[in-house]
């Protein structure tokens, strides 16, 4: 399986401030905050040529990104995510490889609508890993 980068996940302090990074500092295409109340984070989506980023603020309490930011306070790189054509069977691929797989193991709706799981950062040499499945 060869799979495509969708989107490099960067945690922030103040979105704002990095979506003018991006935008005046970089030049890049960014998008307006996107407040999504059941992943706890609002994003703010970049579209560069061959990929995209994703800038993420908690949102609410008990924010997935918040205790990050408690260890990160000046933000960072949270997590990669890949693309696969069917995600439970390459999760049932990676699991027989020796992979955990976060939470329970069951696929969510990610932040562009399309089911996501996240691999143990012990298992994948410390990095986040998020699995997309993205219809070919
Ligand atoms: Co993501």
């Amino acid at each position: 399986m060869r799979h495509r980068l969708n989107h490099v996940a960067l945690v922030v302090p103040d979105l704002t401030l990095a979506a003018s990074t991006w935008r005046d500092v970089l030049g890049a295409e960014v998008g307006q905050p996107l407040p999504l109340p059941e992943h706890g984070v609002t994003v703010v989506f970049i579209d560069l040529p061959n990929s995209r980023i994703e800038l993420l603020q908690p949102l609410g309490d008990g924010s997935p990104v918040s205790r990050f930011l408690e260890k990160h306070t000046g933000g960072g790189l949270h997590h990669l995510c890949l693309e696969v054509d069917d995600v439970i069977a390459e999760r049932d691929r990676l699991v027989a490889a020796g992979v955990r797989v976060l939470g329970d193991g069951q696929p969510k709706i990610g932040a562009h609508g399309n089911p996501v799981l996240f691999l143990n950062p012990a298992d994948m040499n410390g990095t986040l890993i998020e699995l997309e499945e993205v219809s070919p």
